[in-house]
């Protein structure tokens, strides 16, 4: 099924010169991009984005690292994008994550773990809306997919 997401190049992805790597990743495996932005992200959209972990230990933490400097957001589009994305950056803990995957290749500290993807149907649609504008995300047609999306798909 065909599925939008978004992913958030984090900010020690940008300071650690990952960004064009990191998004060869997901450009590479077929995924279209539909949207694209560096953010520097306030306290107010920091906050909104990572609401469900208000009550976590972990939260001032995340919010303060999130704004710490510009993030790269970007809509991704795709059979399975979800789960596909998910599998490509790896377990959450990079401890964790196998090799190959961004966190299991880039990062060491589950704090500083380079990317963020949404978990589902209904949090993609939720956080795209948060991070994009409808005029910023864009529809069109790439010859390559007849070569990497199913007829029908
Ligand atoms: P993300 O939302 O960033 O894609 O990561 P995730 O689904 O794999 O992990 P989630 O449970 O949603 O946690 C969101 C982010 O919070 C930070 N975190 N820190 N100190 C801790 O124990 C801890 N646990 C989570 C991570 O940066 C994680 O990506
Ligand atoms: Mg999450």
């Amino acid at each position: 099924m065909t599925e939008r997401t978004l992913v958030l190049i984090k900010p020690d992805g940008v300071q650690r010169l990952l960004v064009g790597r990191i998004l060869a990743r997901y450009e590479e495996r077929g995924l279209k991009l539909i949207g694209l932005k560096l953010v520097q992200v306030d306290r107010q959209l920091a906050e909104r984005h990572y609401a469900v972990h208000r009550e976590k230990p972990f939260f001032d933490g995340l919010v303060e690292f999130i704004t710490s400097g510009p993030l790269v957001a970007l809509a991704l589009e795709g059979p399975n994008a979800i789960a596909v994305i998910r599998s490509t950056n790896g377990a959450t803990r990079p401890w964790e994550a196998a090799p190959g995957t961004v966190r299991g290749d880039f990062a060491l500290e589950v704090a500083q773990n380079i990317v963020h993807a949404s978990d589902g149907p209904d949090t993609a649609e939720a956080e795209l809306a948060l991070w994009f504008r409808p005029d910023e995300l864009h529809s069109y047609e790439r010859e390559i997919d007849r070569w990497v999306v199913a007829p029908g798909d």
